[in-house]
């Protein structure tokens, strides 16, 4: 089959984990006949740098011509004066918007082979395996009003946290669908004894509950799960959240797994389905590292997972997407780490390493 990939390396390590993410992907392409053309775009700081906007138009078109993007990551201290008016992460921001991309998805599993590379006690993580629904183009990020003033008495500054009942409702169903596929245990978090928002949020996903009654509906306040992923992650099945709830959250939530390095995600325009054709980004969830930049450190894996799961949701190639995951297990359990996962008496990698040894398992 033939598909087409917008491919949005970005800031710092994001080229370098790109290009191993589209290395294991060409291998995937030998292997079983798949033809990927490659569209590169601008995206980030080097879109500022290059022509004074995070997301240059051309780009944004680009990405709604092809089946797919990988993005790999933006940002840096270059960009980061608070008083710029263009900043890498509106570019970011503007291409989840302007494509649709409510849907955020960041699996957290807990690889058995670094079960010993984290900073929690092995007995408490062993089995974690859920799922992070994050609500990805409302609430603090993008709701009116949005601004800073000066006022007789200093300046004054306000974001929103605004959400409709159907930005609420089809974050919700996406929960409840993909719990429906796993352990049928949905949690839904909110600030529901503070915040108004969370009160409709709590509202609407019972009445969401409604029509999967057999699916088990849980409510959790914010300040509770995050608690809760730390004493006892194994509790987790499908956690769905809002936007800014669901950033803190999944950062929390990569250290279980050892590293944000080994985090994927994938932001979809509507409910997934594994082998489905849903148009989609893929990013590692990390961010673009910049004092890492260049120097063949970064581990390529959150990239390369979100490939696979690139495959699984926006390709309908389930057994491909499997490939991988499988490649990335046993490239890690014969004991080669990159930094941010070493070990004693593992092997430590590269980047591009990393890549090739992942991508030569791919190959067969
Ligand atoms: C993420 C990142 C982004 C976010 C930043 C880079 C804007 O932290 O994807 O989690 O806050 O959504
Ligand atoms: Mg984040």
């Amino acid at each position: 089959m033939q598909f087409d990939l917008a491919v949005l390396p970005g800031d710092g390590i994001g080229p370098e984990v790109a290009n191993e993410g589209i290395k294991v992907l060409q291998a995937i392409g030998e292997r079983f006949d798949h033809s990927f053309n490659l569209h590169y775009g601008l995206v980030g700081g080097v879109a500022i740098d290059q022509l004074g906007t995070a997301l240059p138009p051309d780009t944004l078109e680009m990405c709604r011509r092809c089946d797919a993007v990988l993005l790999a990551a933006v940002g840096g201290p270059r960009w980061d004066d608070p008083q710029a008016k263009v900043r890498p992460e509106d570019g970011l921001l503007t291409l989840r918007k302007g494509l649709g991309l409510f849907a955020n998805l960041r699996p957290v599993k807990v690889f058995p082979t670094l079960i010993d590379s984290t900073n929690l006690k092995p007995d408490v993580i062993q089995g974690v395996d859920f799922i992070f629904v994050r609500e990805l183009t409302g609430g603090l990020y993008f709701a009116r009003p949005k601004r800073q003033w000066q006022t007789s008495r200093g300046r004054r500054a306000t974001d929103s946290m605004t959400y409709s009942e159907q930005e609420i409702e089809r974050i919700v169903r996406v929960g409840f669908e993909l719990a429906r596929g796993r352990r049928k245990k949905l949690t839904s978090v909110d600030k529901a004894n503070v915040l108004e928002s969370s009160r409709l949020w709590r509202q609407v996903a019972m009445e969401v509950a409604e029509y999967y009654p057999d699916v088990e509906l849980e409510h959790m306040l914010v300040d509770a799960c995050a608690m809760r992923l730390i004493q006892n992650p194994t509790y987790f099945d499908v956690i769905v959240t809002e936007n800014m709830f669901g950033d803190i959250l999944t950062d929390e939530a990569s250290m279980l797994a050892g590293s944000m390095g080994m985090l994927p995600s994938a932001s979809l325009a509507g409910v997934p389905q594994e082998g489905g054709n849903i148009f989609g980004m893929y990013e590692p969830i990390h961010g673009s590292a910049p004092r890492r930049a260049g120097l063949d450190m970064a581990n390529p894996i959150a990239t390369i997972l979100s490939i696979a799961m690139m495959l699984r949701y926006s390709f309908g190639l389930i057994k491909e997407a499997q490939t991988i995951d499988s490649a990335v297990d046993e490239v890690l359990s014969q004991g080669y780490r990159t930094y941010d996962i070493m070990g004693e008496g593992k092997t430590r990698v590269g980047t591009k390493q990393m890549g090739d040894l992942i991508a030569a398992k791919v190959g067969g």
